[in-house]
């Protein structure tokens, strides 16, 4: 029992196999968050202190005791407008008009596995997993109840978060703020690691000691954004990558969503996590109940690494879904960067042959196949074959692929419409845009207005018909732009305020009716590369293109960052051409391909450009990448070097018989020492060999002491070392 409840039902511990989580109601029935971190095996309230502070009021029925504060106590899920000066965890107008949301402990619930949340993706597990613990808070003079949802993964070190606002009263209020997470940690100097980017640079780290005040990290563009991703990590000053306290909090949201961690008078730490509350309201009504999406929890007080594992492991299993979520992805070749618009029949049949030739298992016909589309200001919505382009149309092209023992894979943007379309002709109202003003175009598209059934009803009927039309194993499900202009037809004007999120949980029916009726087709999420790289999108596709920027060196900054919540089988990662398309960087071909091979490779390049030596050495990549994918997808993923920071890019994955050592030595010097890294998560007790040298370490040596790298020649250096446990 991973949840237990002492006091008559006043104290809730919730112990997983590393971490504990406590929290208490009191005589006033606030709900006091206590603890979370290590397993301390002791009940942790007496870190907890009452100071008299000015200007921080007390609750009536605290009466005299000046101490007993709202805004100084740590909290479970902090309401409004109450005596607590921090973010609020929730913000509720009610039918007079007045904000205040006072919670207090009403009751409490456990129950055997893990709980779902109605339209939204989140993490699932067996009966015998998982164990769910709700608490329901209700609001001292109204009808709005908080329900508290906690979902135990004790095994895997995970608790999930998620909050039900349910309106009991009988009149109807508005919900301005609903976050899934709110965590207060009264103890510690903590610092705060976001994600952050841009198109082609996603998800790069940024590490700072907490200021006083409230940081953010958040996107209103509709997805989470290259600009920043729904991930966070609070760690302990000294924490290392083997070292130290980290949380980590990962929001299974493909919308708008917003971080806050507050760093408050008393030097406590308050972070909450949701749904961005900018351009949100929610008018729930009598008898209705909202949901908030689900943040994935994790606490490690060995570093963050061991954070990275535990939030690689729950992803891998408990998030992503269907047949391809833990079998070996096909190696495939995508036609974008060989030809963007340009190809035709005869072109494709030319790059998929050869890419046969070398073991290529996959052929992905990327954009501009459909309607008119030679070049991006149009088609977009046409989703019929361009005849001018595949004149025997989809299925002769099919089986040309298949005849060459490869599968065929698809490029959709379903949620997209040109203006030059006939879509667009025929239903200008299926765009998002305000009446009487001009929508703001990105990449000279508009967005379908997918709050609306009946457009939703034609994008999977649409879809649905071609993905029936012939045999197709994969669909690269693409979104290329943020969202603007918000405004829905089909919500009176006092609700628009629904519209962003109406938008996500469209899109989540949409992937879950198509990913359903088609099980065998591998969907890889894309959005301009990374823009929608988050765990709600993985419950649908297991894959997600990492990055429109295909340079290796680049690559390795961005799957550095990536790799901190998201395991290494979800990431999208192919070797192009060089000089590469993007920053005109040449790189050798085996750089790129052990920097690809983190992930789930492929190429996106015409391999016939290649040299015989070239093609020989892509030949013997995928071979490799055969033999060692169960290792680089199943295997412990450790981070040996900081990118962005140190002289190399390595990185390793180890399983209980295997060590691979991929990366890339930046530079060579002219007399230089050989570099050396030290390995992680050996047995020091046990002896490793070498391969392809005869020599043979104990794992204390080669964690203490490291390895020495290969002598190196040029830049971006290509390193691989594989070790076996004798
Ligand atoms: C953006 C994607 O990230 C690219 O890989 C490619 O599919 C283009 N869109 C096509 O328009």
């Amino acid at each position: 029992m991973a949840i237990k409840v002492k006091c008559q039902g006043k104290e809730f511990y919730i112990k997983t196999l590393n971490t504990m989580y406590q929290m208490k109601v009191d005589e006033f029935g606030v709900l006091r968050h206590i603890w979370y971190g290590a397993d301390t095996d002791c009940d942790m309230e007496y870190l907890l202190d009452y100071p008299d502070v000015g200007f921080s009021g007390n609750i009536y029925d605290a009466q005299n005791r000046r101490n007993y504060s709202l805004d100084t106590l740590p909290l479970e899920y902090s309401g409004a407008g109450a005596g607590d000066f921090r973010c609020p965890a929730a913000e509720i107008v009610h039918s007079d008009g007045s904000n205040a949301l006072d919670l207090r402990f009403q009751s409490y619930n456990i129950k055997k596995g893990k709980y779902s949340i109605e339209g939204l993706p989140s993490v699932y597990a067996d009966e015998a997993e998982a164990e769910t613990l709700e608490i329901c808070l209700k609001d001292t003079s109204s009808g709005v109840q908080v329900v508290l949802k906690y979902g135990v993964l004790e095994d895997q070190d995970i608790i999930t978060r998620s909050t039900v606002i349910c309106n009991t009263g009988d009149t109807p209020v508005k919900i301005k703020k609903a976050y899934s997470l709110c965590l207060d940690l009264p103890y510690g100097d903590w610092d705060w690691v976001h994600f952050h980017g841009r198109h082609t640079m996603e998800r790069v780290p940024e590490r700072a000691p907490l200021i006083h005040g409230i940081q953010e990290s958040s996107s209103h563009r509709g997805i989470p954004s290259h600009q920043q991703n729904p991930a966070a990590l609070l760690c302990s000053r000294d924490c290392t990558e083997s070292e130290g306290d980290c949380i980590g909090a990962v929001l299974m949201y493909s919308g708008s969503f917003q971080t806050k961690v507050e760093y408050s008078q008393l030097n406590q730490v308050r972070m909450v996590m949701g749904i961005n509350p900018e351009l949100f309201c929610w008018e729930l009504n009598a008898g209705d109940k909202f949901y908030t999406p689900e943040v994935i929890l994790s606490f490690s007080s060995n570093g963050m690494e061991k954070l990275s594992h535990s939030f690689h492991n729950v992803i891998r299993n408990n998030v992503c879904k269907g047949k391809y979520k833990l079998i070996e992805r096909p190696v495939l070749i995508n036609n974008w960067e060989a030809t963007y618009f340009d190809f035709n029949e005869e072109r494709l049949i030319d790059i998929a042959k050869h890419a046969s030739e070398l073991g290529v298992d996959m052929f992905v016909m990327d954009d501009g196949w459909f309607g008119k589309r030679d070049d991006d200001c149009s088609g977009l919505g046409d989703w019929f074959v361009n005849k001018s382009k595949l004149n025997g149309g989809l299925t002769q092209l099919v089986d040309k692929i298949k005849s060459y023992g490869m599968k065929f894979g698809i490029w959709i943007e379903p949620e997209m419409v040109s203006e030059d379309s006939d879509l667009y002709r025929a239903h200008p109202d299926w765009a998002i845009q305000i009446p009487g003003r001009k929508p703001t175009r990105g990449r000279y598209q508009l967005v379908l207005d997918i709050t609306r059934q009946d457009v939703r009803d034609y994008v999977y009927k649409v879809i649905s018909d071609i993905l029936n039309s012939a045999d197709i194993s994969y669909v690269k499900w693409d979104m290329n732009r943020s969202i603007s202009d918000w405004y829905t037809a089909s919500l009176p004007p006092e609700r628009q305020g629904e519209m962003q999120h109406r938008y996500v949980l469209g899109l989540y029916e949409l992937l879950d009716k198509l990913t359903s009726a088609f099980p065998e087709i591998l969907f890889e999420g894309c959005c301009g590369g990374g823009g929608r790289f988050d765990a709600g999108i993985l419950q649908y596709c297991p894959q997600i293109w990492c990055s429109d920027d295909t340079d290796a060196y680049e690559r390795t900054i961005i799957q550095y960052g990536t790799s901190f919540f998201y395991p290494i089988s979800t990431v999208g990662s192919h070797v192009s051409t060089v000089p590469n398309h993007q920053t005109g960087r040449i790189t050798p071909i085996e750089t790129r391909a052990v920097t690809a091979m983190s992930g789930s490779f492929g190429y996106e390049l015409d391999l016939n450009t290649l040299n015989d030596k070239e093609k020989a050495a892509v030949k013997e990549q995928i071979q490799r990448f055969k033999e060692y994918g169960s290792l680089i997808h199943g295997g412990k993923y450790y981070r040996l070097s900081n990118p962005s920071k140190d002289k190399f890019a390595l990185w390793s994955f180890v399983s209980q018989d295997e060590v691979l050592v991929h990366g890339m030595v930046f530079r060579t010097e002219p007399n230089m020492l050989r570099c050396n890294v030290k390995l992680r998560g050996l047995d020091p007790n046990e002896k490793y060999a070498l391969n392809g040298s005869d020599k043979v370490y104990t794992g204390k040596a080669l964690m203490e002491g490291g390895v020495l790298l290969p002598k190196t020649r040029g830049d971006y250096f290509p390193v691989e070392l594989y070790f076996k446990k004798l």
